[in-house]
């Protein structure tokens, strides 16, 4: 089945940033889609993202030269390639990019050529995309981490840690997952907006908070938990986005908010102290992506209670993922496609992590599409965690909804692990 056309456009993400779709055509007429995300916090090793820098369109963010990438580079030497040579044909625009970042075509091009391949061949072969991309072995369906306040640079820095989630560690079923962070969520909008503490809503459809602190977070989080009938830590238990690369300067971390700074082990200290003071199950970035020390010394004294997830740290790069693992810098590697800006890359980069016996936990960028193509990546991989921001807008909901569908498709082969699946790295008891 042969690569027909391929064409591309500027759409909007879900910040109504320029980005772009790729449509993908096969011999036969199948026609499909993919569609890039965009993040805002995003870590230095990952890989490049084209944009115009015009500052006359779009300000500076259009996407125009990576469109003609596709048109007049990829498209060509993809021509008459069979669809379901995925690697193969990931690889050739890999050399054809030429360069370590993608910098050259730019990896929001190569991406959306490599997502749309990927759904032509599942149509193609007449499967959903879960079962194509994990040839009939997925059928896990994910523990979701939800956002409830948005922070960071999605929120215009309200707060200096960039997301406060929650994981409903006592689920029995996906369908329950939602309940609780639904019931969850609204209980603390209803709190922060009776307190003066709601400004709006973040960039990934969780509250923006109006605090003087970094920890008052923490007491609306238990609060809310505990307002919607379930127990902090046996019911839902926290889980962080500290984004540490954006709090760390080479030298210090420093919190606007409060207007203090921290040398790495006052840093280590804080990160510390809240693990031990709060129901947190699971944190992501508490170190910059350079701060390799603090890492590794967090992991041991904190490996086996709480996942340690690398996001900047890893940027799903297979390189960084082995390097981590071989250092013992964390036990979980958050996973997003465009961080490295191929479907094959990132799924070498799933296998890496899991045949370390580490948690993968696929993820949404900030600025995200209607395309929940990840959802599929995360069932195919058995990966067992899904992170989409908030449970609010259609952005992050067409995630969460397309969990039902395919629950529905797998009917009584679907698995749900839930928490158990934290035993792989965690000593639960
Ligand atoms: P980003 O945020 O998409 O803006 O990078 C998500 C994250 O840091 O996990
Ligand atoms: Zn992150």
């Amino acid at each position: 089945m042969k690569i027909q056309n391929i064409d591309a456009y500027q759409i909007y993400d879900s910040r109504g940033f320029p980005t772009l779709e790729v449509e993908l055509e096969l011999e036969n007429g199948i026609k499909a889609c993919g569609l890039v995300p965009s993040g805002a916090s995003t870590g230095q090793f990952e890989a490049l993202e084209l944009r115009d820098g015009d500052m006359k369109r779009f300000r500076g963010k259009s996407v125009f030269k990576a469109i003609a990438n596709v048109r007049e580079e990829i498209a060509p030497a993809l021509m008459g390639k069979s669809v379901f040579e995925q690697r193969a044909n990931d690889e050739l625009m890999i050399a054809l990019d030429g360069t370590e970042n993608k910098s050259r075509l730019g990896a929001n091009a190569i991406l959306g050529v490599s997502m749309a391949m990927a759904k032509a061949a599942a149509i193609a072969r007449d499967q959903a995309l879960f079962e194509y991309l994990g040839n009939g072995e997925g059928n896990l369906i994910p523990l979701n981490e939800i956002q409830i306040l948005g922070g960071g640079a999605h929120a215009g820095w309200a707060t200096d840690i960039q997301d406060f989630l929650v994981i409903a560690v006592g689920a029995k079923s996906y369908e329950e997952t939602l309940e609780i962070t639904h019931n969850i969520y609204h209980a603390a909008g209803e709190l922060m907006k009776k307190l003066g503490k709601c400004v709006g809503i973040a960039d990934e459809g969780g509250w923006w908070p109006d605090y003087k602190n970094n920890e008052e977070p923490f007491e609306v989080l238990l609060e809310a938990i505990k307002m919607a009938g379930y127990e902090p830590g046996r019911d839902v238990a926290i889980s962080l986005d500290i984004a540490a690369s954006d709090l760390y300067d080479g030298t210090n971390y420093s919190f606007k908010l409060e207007g203090k700074t921290f040398s790495p082990d006052e840093f280590y200290d804080l990160m510390a102290a809240w693990c031990n003071k709060y129901p947190i199950i699971s944190i992501e970035d508490p170190f910059a992506d350079t701060d390799f020390n603090n890492w590794k010394r967090f992991q041991k004294e904190f490996g086996s209670k709480v996942q340690i997830i690398g996001d900047d740290l890893f940027t799903t790069n297979i390189k960084r993922i082995e390097q981590g693992i071989e250092q013992e810098l964390a036990n979980s590697v958050l996973i997003k496609l465009n961080q490295i800006g191929s479907v094959s890359e990132t799924l070498d980069a799933i296998n890496v992590t899991q045949q370390a016996g580490w948690l993968p936990v696929v993820s949404a960028r900030s600025g995200e599409t209607e395309d929940a193509f990840i959802c599929h990546l995360a069932v195919a991989t058995n990966a067992g965690q899904l992170k989409v921001g908030s449970f609010a807008r259609s952005e992050r909901q067409v995630k969460w909804n397309e969990n039902l569908r395919i629950q529905r498709k797998l009917g009584a082969k679907a698995r749900f692990l839930g928490a158990e699946l934290y035993r792989k790295i965690l000593r639960l008891d």
